[in-house]
C-alpha cells in the first residue's frame, strides 16, 4: 500500500476517491484550501471509512506551503484534483484560472521530481474534445482549440505532464478525461456541494425538487437529437473514483511514461432523460421548462471507453437511475 497525496481531496470527486483509497488500505494526505469545499466533508470521509486521513489546509499554488507537506510525508503518488472548474467564470477571469490550475500543477511536478514521487494522476476533462466530429469520442479523437480558459488549462495541463513525465524516469503519469460526474456516495455522507446557484444540471434538478429553486430551465429543446435536448455521458462519481485506483495500479505496469483515458459509461443521455430518471426514482414531478440554448453548449458527446476498459481494467457499473437516486438522497440529507 502507498501514501497518496490527494489535492482537492475535500471536493466532490476528491472526497469520493479518498474514501476508495482508504477502504483498500492506503494512507492518504489531503491538501485543500477550502476554496470550494467545507471541513464537514472530512468528517463524512471519517464516518464512512472509520479512518482519519491527514489533512493540510494549504494552497497548492504556494510552493512553500506545498513543500512542507513533502518534507513531512513520504509521498508515493499524487492524485491532483485541486483546480477551479467553473467554465463561465473562467471566461470572465482567465488569469485566475491559469494561475490556480497551472501554477498548482507546475509546483506539484517540481516537488514530485525533488521528492521522487513515482505516480501522478491528473483530473482532465471531456471538455478537451469540444464539439466532437464523430461519436463516440475515443482518445484518438482530435483535441480541438479550447472554448474556454478552463478547458485550455486542462489541455495545457496534459501537455505539461506528458513533457515532464518523458523527462523524468522516476515518474509514470496518467490523465483521466472525465465526462459528466454526478451522483453521491451511498451513505449520503459525502456528495456534491455547489456554492451558490448551481451551473450543472443534476444539482440544479435536486435543488429544484427540494424547493431551493423554483424551476429548472432546460437549455434548448431544438438540438439535432432524438428529443431535441443535449446529450451527455453521465458517470457515477463512485465509478469515477474507482478509475483513479485503477490508474495508480496501471502506473506500476505501464511501459510509456504517460497515458490518458476517457472516463464515462459509454452511453449518452439527454437532459429530458435525466429528468425522467429523476422523476422515476424520486416519485416526484419536476418543475421545468424548455428555455433558449445556453451559449457554448456542446450538442452531444459521449465516450468510447474501450481503452479504459481494456488497459485500465476499469468499467463503469452504475446506471443513470442509480446516479439520480444517490444524488437525490444526498440532497435530502442536506436538508435534515
Ligand atoms: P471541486 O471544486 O468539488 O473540488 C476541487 C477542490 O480543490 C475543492 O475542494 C477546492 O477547495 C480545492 N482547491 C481548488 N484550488 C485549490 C488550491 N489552489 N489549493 C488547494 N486546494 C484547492 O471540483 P470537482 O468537481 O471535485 O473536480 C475535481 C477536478 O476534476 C478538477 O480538477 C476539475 O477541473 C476536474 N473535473 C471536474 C468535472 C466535474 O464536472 N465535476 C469534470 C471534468 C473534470
Ligand atoms: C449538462 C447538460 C446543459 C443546467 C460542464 C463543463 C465541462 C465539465 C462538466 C469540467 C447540458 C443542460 C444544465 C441547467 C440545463 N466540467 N443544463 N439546465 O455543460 O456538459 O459540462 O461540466 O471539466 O467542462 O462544461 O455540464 O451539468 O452544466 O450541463 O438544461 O440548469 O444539462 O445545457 O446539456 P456540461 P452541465
Amino acid at each position: 500500500m502507498e501514501k497518496v497525496l490527494v489535492t482537492g481531496g475535500l471536493g466532490f470527486i476528491g472526497s469520493h476517491t479518498t474514501v476508495e483509497l482508504l477502504e483498500i488500505g492506503n494512507d492518504v494526505v489531503i491538501v485543500d484550501n477550502l476554496s470550494n469545499s467545507r471541513m464537514e466533508v472530512l468528517h463524512g470521509i471519517e464516518k464512512i471509512t472509520n479512518k482519519t486521513p491527514d489533512f493540510v489546509n494549504a494552497d497548492v499554488t504556494d510552493s512553500k506551503q506545498s513543500k512542507e507537506i513533502f518534507e513531512k510525508h513520504k509521498i508515493d503518488s499524487i492524485i491532483h484534483f485541486a483546480a477551479s472548474k467553473a467554465v463561465g467564470e473562467s471566461v470572465k477571469q482567465p488569469l485566475l484560472y491559469y494561475r490556480n490550475n497551472l501554477t498548482s500543477l507546475i509546483n506539484l511536478l517540481e516537488l514530485s521530481r525533488e521528492f521522487k514521487v513515482r505516480k501522478f494522476v491528473f483530473s482532465s476533462s471531456c471538455t478537451v474534445y469540444g464539439e466532437p466530429d464523430q461519436l463516440p469520442v475515443s482518445e484518438q479523437t482530435p483535441v480541438k482549440k479550447a472554448e474556454s480558459p478552463y478547458g485550455n488549462t486542462k489541455q495545457i495541463g496534459e501537455e505539461i505532464i506528458a513533457d515532464f513525465a518523458r523527462s523524468n524516469p522516476d515518474m509514470k503519469a496518467v490523465s483521466l478525461r472525465y465526462f459528466n460526474p454526478i451522483g453521491a456516495h451511498d451513505s449520503s455522507l459525502i456528495g456534491e456541494l455547489p456554492l451558490g446557484v448551481p451551473a450543472n444540471l443534476v444539482p440544479f434538478i435536486t435543488q429544484t425538487a427540494s424547493g431551493l429553486r423554483e424551476s429548472l430551465s432546460v437549455w434548448g429543446g431544438d438540438y439535432d437529437t432524438p428529443d431535441g435536448t443535449c446529450i451527455r455521458d453521465y458517470i457515477h462519481v463512485v465509478d469515477l473514483a474507482k478509475a483513479h485506483i485503477k490508474s495508480l495500479d496501471y502506473c506500476d505496469r505501464m511501459s510509456d511514461s504517460y497515458d490518458f483515458f476517457n472516463v464515462g459509461t459509454g452511453s449518452g443521455s439527454s437532459v429530458l432523460e435525466v429528468i425522467r430518471s429523476f422523476e422515476k426514482v424520486s416519485g416526484m414531478k419536476l418543475n421545468y421548462k424548455i428555455a433558449d440554448r445556453r451559449s457554448g453548449d456542446v450538442e452531444k458527446t459521449y465516450a468510447d471507453t474501450s481503452k479504459a476498459n481494456e488497459v485500465l481494467e476499469w468499467k463503469a457499473e452504475r446506471d443513470l437511475d442509480d446516479m439520480m437516486r444517490t444524488a437525490w438522497k444526498w440532497q435530502q440529507s442536506l436538508r435534515s
